[in-house]
């Protein structure tokens, strides 16, 4: 039984409050899983925002993503195996085109086919080395999947990540967009090993993707910083960026030579569970090996450290029913986030072509 109707009035959340999440925004591509997840031929079982899926690889090298039941028993798809262009049902064998039709029915005299014996199948594309699927079944997309932007680009080499923290979207992406924290949570990676300046900050809104611009900021004092940039008095330019309903990106460039993009794409597994893919690109004046070798350690302490906090803000949320935030200007895409978040969850996003800007100072 709950303990939470013991809480007192003060301390509990205001009703309806909850979790900042955005199962109900399924107009959007999501991350499902990792290119090379899936192999050459291969079936995998993924969630996306609740939605139990299975995605496979055909002989072709076309990928399929249905909701993960057999519509003939409703055994697990997952369970399944790749024949030429379509999945086989590990129960009676029925088969589906990457379409979701039934294409054969083991036994049966006639035609297979007809929309009741179809595999609920999803919109799916691959790229940038990630397999997107657009969680609403039958529909056509308005739009496709957030290119990087430096794909092409041969000076670039692009890491990509994965990892998986007990947290809502809004408090993934915070996380990932958060400069405040870095000095303390990830004190000496990053920042905090040196007397904090006072920078400029813009943050500006779109309506459905918001930026904070960080000016004057000094080199990050941190190892990374170091590697990176080795001269102290390179010029840093910073942003960092939400587009709704997925995707946080850090953008920074130290100096002329070095430029860094790491973009997120995250997916709700759950209103308590978000799968994080990063796509780390990054041209730098060192042999890109040699900063891989070096920053894959830190950048890893760095998601570590991340991930032990995130677990013990959602098992709080938990404890105390829902949030109950109290925030400064330094929250800079914090409040930003949850604010669209919010409003893409009613359908409710106004995009404006000129973007409202706010302006003021930080110490970092
Ligand atoms: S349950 Fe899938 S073929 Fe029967
Ligand atoms: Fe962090």
């Amino acid at each position: 039984m709950s303990e939470l109707p013991l809480l007192p009035a003060r301390i509990r959340p205001a009703p309806g409050k909850g979790v900042t999440s955005v199962a109900k925004v399924t107009d959007a591509w999501y991350v499902a899983c990792l290119s090379k997840e899936l192999g050459r031929v291969g079936v995998l079982a993924r969630t996306v925002l609740g939605l139990p899926l299975v995605l496979f690889r055909t002989q072709a090298g076309k990928v399929g993503a249905f909701l993960d039941r057999c519509p003939h028993r409703n055994v697990p798809l997952s369970g399944g195996s790749v024949e030429g262009e379509s999945l086989r049902c590990q129960y009676h064998g029925w088969r589906f085109d990457t379409g979701g039709d039934c294409v054969e029915v083991p036994c049966l005299v006639g035609e297979p086919g007809g929309p009741a014996r179809c595999a609920e199948s999803f919109p799916v594309r691959e790229q940038d080395g990630w397999i997107w699927v657009y969680p609403s079944a039958g529909s056509t997309p308005a739009t496709e999947p957030y290119a990087l932007p430096t794909r092409g680009d041969a000076r670039y080499t692009t890491v990509l990540d994965v990892v998986e923290a007990d947290g809502s979207l809004h408090a993934v992406a915070e996380n990932a967009l958060d400069v405040p924290h870095t000095a303390f949570l990830h004190r000496g990676l990053f920042r905090g090993v040196s007397e904090p300046n006072q920078i400029q900050v813009v943050v500006r809104d779109w309506g459905d993707r918001v930026e904070a611009e960080y000016i004057g900021e000094p080199r990050p004092a941190g190892l990374a910083g170091r590697i990176l940039a080795p001269g102290s008095d390179a010029i840093v330019q910073h942003f960092d960026r939400f587009f709704l309903p997925c995707l946080a990106q850090v953008e920074y460039k130290l100096g002329d030579t070095s430029h860094f993009v790491v973009t997120s794409a995250m997916t709700p597994l759950s209103d308590h569970k978000t799968r994080l893919f990063a796509a780390i690109s990054f041209r730098v004046p060192l042999p890109s090996l040699l900063v891989k070798l070096v920053l894959t350690p830190i950048a890893r302490r760095i998601f570590a450290q991340d991930a032990v906090i995130l677990a013990r803000q959602a098992e709080n949320l938990r404890r105390f029913g829902g949030e109950q935030f109290a925030s400064t200007d330094v929250d800079a895409l914090g409040q930003q986030i949850r604010r669209l978040l919010k409003s893409a969850e009613r359908g409710q996003i106004e995009r404006y072509d000129e973007p409202r800007e706010k302006r003021f100072e930080m110490r970092v």
